[in-house]
């Protein structure tokens, strides 16, 4: 197939594309390189060595003989080269990777609130007005977020994206329905996750668009098969406090000595998945698109849910680290419990790398392999959700219904 990879320079979007282009897919990748100049502005950089994009390419030719093509282009704001593309090449899919996804970078301050919104709703809703332009038959696939359900439901687990509800009509009748689950995001990242999905629902019914929405957790790791083919193809490791996630920062901070920062009690619950079965579940999403006319395809895409005091126990006892409990820089609940379902993907035939698969330890190797590139005065969180916790008075965590 013929497939674009908006956002293929970055942690999910490199692998995924030389996972796809490994399978025989013919690959481009369309990236404005905003990850690397983020890196510029907070002085922070990958703690592996990431080769500028001609360098992978060309290692990857080297390696495998395949090619990647790639497109520097901001989908945000450069519709018509976008739309120039899709109409030129007229690709099978596209997979949207191509949107500002750290939540503590996007509540830095109203400029950084207002690029996010901009940048992820504009590159999303060019996409999608784009295609329909285009007039082709293009399945788009999206990486969307776990975080678009909040951390919390009334006991259930959390549904594939649709929520089964029953209303009482005025004349008593009662009626079965599925809606999106209702939206609760926790930051200006989430929200537009949030927003993505409405845009979505309304060109799949609008304009019967194909399009598969995928609700990833945190993905941890940072080589796949195809990146341990060349040192040159390595996948970027992120670690400071704004694009470092928790089990990946955990695992480096062990790496050099650094206390493991938990936030708060550590009470709160997230799922996780690993970059390589990141990939699988996007080749699994390709190759299972829906039917013109369909609703949204959501699958959520994750394999396991770990509270973050239960990850960082893990790691002290493979490392001996020692942990620390800091200020909770974001506005949430204390604890919170998260269960939820993953069938479609086990049904695809997903088959969960977990974290007792001693992934963990390949992990550290690498942290300590690069140690000597770590800032390690980039490692605290500094990005703070409300004005109270700017001026200085941490907010505390309500407790809500179901954690109380
Ligand atoms: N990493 C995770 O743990 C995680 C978890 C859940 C969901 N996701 C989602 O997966 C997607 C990819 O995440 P990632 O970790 O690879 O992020 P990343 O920042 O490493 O990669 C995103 C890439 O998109 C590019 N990009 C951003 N805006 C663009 C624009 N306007 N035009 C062209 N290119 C643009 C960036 O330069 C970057 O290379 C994101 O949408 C994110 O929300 C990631």
């Amino acid at each position: 197939m013929k497939v674009f990879v908006l956002g293929g320079d970055g942690f999910c979007g490199w692998p995924t594309s030389l996972h796809l282009s490994n399978l025989g897919h013919d690959i481009t990748i369309i990236d404005n390189l905003s990850r690397r100049n983020i890196d510029n502005e907070l002085e922070a950089g990958s703690l592996t060595p990431i080769q500028p994009m001609g360098k992978r390419l060309a290692a990857w030719k080297q390696t495998t003989g395949h090619t990647i093509t790639y497109e520097r282009l901001d989908i945000a704001t450069n519709y018509h080269r976008l739309l120039t593309l899709i109409q030129d090449e007229r690709p099978d899919a596209i997979i949207h990777f191509a949107e500002q996804r750290a939540a503590p970078y996007s509540m830095k301050s109203s400029a950084h609130k207002r690029y996010t919104v901009n940048n992820n709703l504009n590159a999303t809703h060019n996409t999608l007005a784009a295609i329909v332009e285009a007039n082709t038959n293009t399945h788009l696939i999206h990486l969307g977020t776990m975080g678009v359900y909040g951390y919390g439901t009334a006991g259930m687990k959390i549904p594939e994206g649709y929520l089964p509800i029953e209303v009482t009509t005025d004349q008593g009748t009662k009626v079965q329905q599925e809606i999106l689950y209702p939206p609760n995001p926790g930051s200006i990242y989430h929200l537009t996750k949030t927003q993505d999905q409405l845009f979505f629902a309304y060109y799949a019914k609008n304009d019967r668009l194909r399009i598969t929405d995928l609700h990833q957790g945190i993905v941890w790791g940072t080589n796949t098969p195809d990146t341990l083919k060349d040192e040159r193809l390595i996948n970027r490791f992120d670690y400071d406090g704004d694009y470092g996630t928790v089990l990946n920062r955990f695992l480096m901070q062990a790496a050099v000595d650094y206390p493991l920062t938990v936030h708060g009690t550590g009470g709160q619950t997230r799922a996780f998945i690993h970059i390589r079965d990141t990939v699988r579940c996007l080749q699994l999403a390709l190759e299972n698109p829906p039917d013109n006319g369909e609703r949204v395809k959501i699958l959520n895409q994750m394999t396991e849910t770990h509270r973050v005091r239960d990850l960082a126990q893990i790691v002290s006892d493979i490392t001996g680290a020692t942990i620390e409990h800091t200020p909770n820089p974001r506005k949430e609940d204390a604890e919170n419990e998260l269960h939820v379902k993953n069938d479609l993907f086990l049904d695809l035939g997903l088959e969960p790398t977990t974290l007792q698969q001693g992934l963990l330890e390949e992990v550290t190797t690498i942290a300590k392999k690069y140690a000597q590139r770590a800032d390690l005065d980039k490692i605290p969180c500094t990005s703070t959700w409300t004005r109270e916790q700017q001026a200085g008075t941490p907010h505390t965590a309500k407790k809500t219904p179901e954690t109380a």
